[in-house]
C-alpha cells in the first residue's frame, strides 16, 4: 500500500521515509535527493537576487545546442554538479550545458546513479523575471559501482528511469518529485530554508481543456496538427491556451490545473526542439506517475532509447485523453 504524506511534512522526512523501506537502500538515493534539494536552494537564492547580483544576461558563449548561455545557466550547472560529485552517489552527470557527460572524479566514489539535467530551463525568461526551473531524471547505472561510468550507463531507455523531478523558481520555489509511484510537490520556505509538502499525491484528471504550444510556428507544423488545433479553437469544447515559453513552467501549470503541452517538429527543428534525456524523459516519468501520458506523436516517450546524449524529440505531454487525441489527429 502506498504511503500518504501529510501536508507540511518536510522534504527531509519524506526522503527518509520513502527510501528506508527499500531493503537494498544503501542511503545513496536519499543522499542524492538531499543534494538536489541543496543545489536547488542555492539556485533559488541566486535567481531571487539575480537582478542585484549581476547575474542577468548572457555570458557571450554558445552551448552545445548552439544557444547563447546565460550567466544563471552556468551558475545552476555548477551548483548541481558540485553538490553531486563528492558524496559518492553519482557515476555521471549529463547536462544540457556540457557536450560530454561529467564522470565522477577519481578522488570520489563513483556511485550508483546517473543524473540527467537541464540545470536551467526557460533561460530566455530569466531577464524578465518569469518562471524558470531545473529538470532532472535519474537512472541506475548498468556497469559496476566504483568503476567509471560508460555511454551505456547514460543511453538507457526511458523505461529505466527510476525517479525524476523538477524545481520551478517562480513566485515561490516548488520541487516536484516522482518517486515510489507517487508525485508530490514541496514548497520552499525561504526563511527556514526547508521544503515542505504542499501538493501531496498529485493526480491528473483524464481530460483537460488547456493547451500550451507556440502557435507562431503553426505554418511549419504537420497540417494534421494544424487542423486539430484549429478544431480546438472553434469554441465548442471551451479550450484556452497558455504558453509561458519555459517548458518546466508550462508543464507545472498543466500538472496542477490540467492541460497538454506540445512541442511539435518544425522546419528548423525537424526532430523537435526539446531534449529527450533531460527534458522529455523526466517529465514523461512524472506525468505517467500522475496518471497522464507523454508521446512523440506516435510512440510513448518512455519507450524510446536515445542514440546520442543530446538527442531531441517532439513532445506531446499532459492529460491522457488530450495526448490520445493528438496522436489520433496525427495518424
Ligand atoms: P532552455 O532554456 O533549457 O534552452 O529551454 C528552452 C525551451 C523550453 O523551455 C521552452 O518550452 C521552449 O524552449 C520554448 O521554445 P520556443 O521559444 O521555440 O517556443
Ligand atoms: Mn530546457
Ligand atoms: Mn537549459
Amino acid at each position: 500500500m502506498q504511503r500518504q504524506f501529510e501536508e507540511g511534512t518536510t522534504l527531509d522526512r519524506f526522503i527518509f521515509e520513502t527510501t528506508k523501506v527499500h531493503a537494498d537502500a544503501t542511503g545513496q538515493f536519499a543522499t542524492l535527493l538531499q543534494q538536489v534539494a541543496l543545489a536547488s536552494r542555492l539556485v533559488a537564492a541566486r535567481v531571487n537576487r539575480a537582478g542585484l547580483a549581476g547575474m542577468l544576461g548572457e555570458t557571450g558563449e554558445m552551448n552545445v545546442q548552439g544557444e547563447f548561455v546565460q550567466k544563471l545557466d552556468i551558475y545552476a550547472n555548477d551548483a548541481f554538479k558540485r553538490a553531486l560529485e563528492h558524496p559518492g552517489v553519482c557515476a555521471a552527470i549529463l547536462s544540457e550545458e556540457d557536450e560530454e557527460a561529467t564522470l565522477t572524479p577519481d578522488r570520489f566514489h563513483s556511485g550508483r546513479y546517473i543524473f540527467c539535467m537541464d540545470p536551467l530551463d526557460g533561460s530566455s525568461n530569466i531577464d524578465v523575471n518569469a518562471t524558470i526551473g531545473t529538470i532532472f531524471g535519474i537512472f541506475r547505472r548498468r556497469t559496476e559501482e566504483g568503476t567509471p561510468a560508460t555511454a551505456d550507463d547514460i543511453l538507457q531507455s526511458g523505461n529505466e528511469v527510476v525517479a525524476a523531478g523538477y524545481v520551478v523558481y517562480g513566485s515561490g520555489t516548488v520541487m516536484v518529485l516522482a518517486v515510489d509511484g507517487q508525485v508530490n510537490g514541496f514548497t520552499l520556505d525561504p526563511v527556514v530554508g526547508e521544503f515542505f509538502l504542499s501538493h501531496p499525491d498529485i493526480k491528473l484528471e483524464p481530460k483537460a481543456n488547456t493547451y500550451s504550444v507556440n502557435e507562431a510556428y503553426a505554418y511549419a507544423w504537420n497540417p494534421k496538427l494544424r487542423r486539430y488545433i484549429d478544431h480546438l479553437k472553434q469554441g465548442g469544447e471551451g479550450y484556452r491556451a497558455r504558453y509561458i515559453g519555459s517548458l518546466v513552467a508550462d508543464f507545472h501549470r498543466n500538472l496542477i490545473k490540467g492541460g497538454v503541452f506540445m512541442y511539435p517538429p518544425t522546419e528548423t527543428n525537424p526532430d523537435g526542439k526539446l531534449r529527450l534525456l533531460y527534458e522529455a524523459f523526466p517529465l514523461a516519468f512524472i506525468v505517467e506517475t500522475a496518471g497522464g501520458r507523454a508521446s512523440n506523436g506516435s510512440t510513448r516517450i518512455l519507450d524510446v532509447t536515445p542514440t546520442e546524449m543530446h538527442a531531441r524529440t517532439a513532445l506531446y505531454i499532459g492529460n491522457t485523453v488530450n495526448v490520445d487525441e493528438v496522436e489520433a489527429a496525427l495518424r
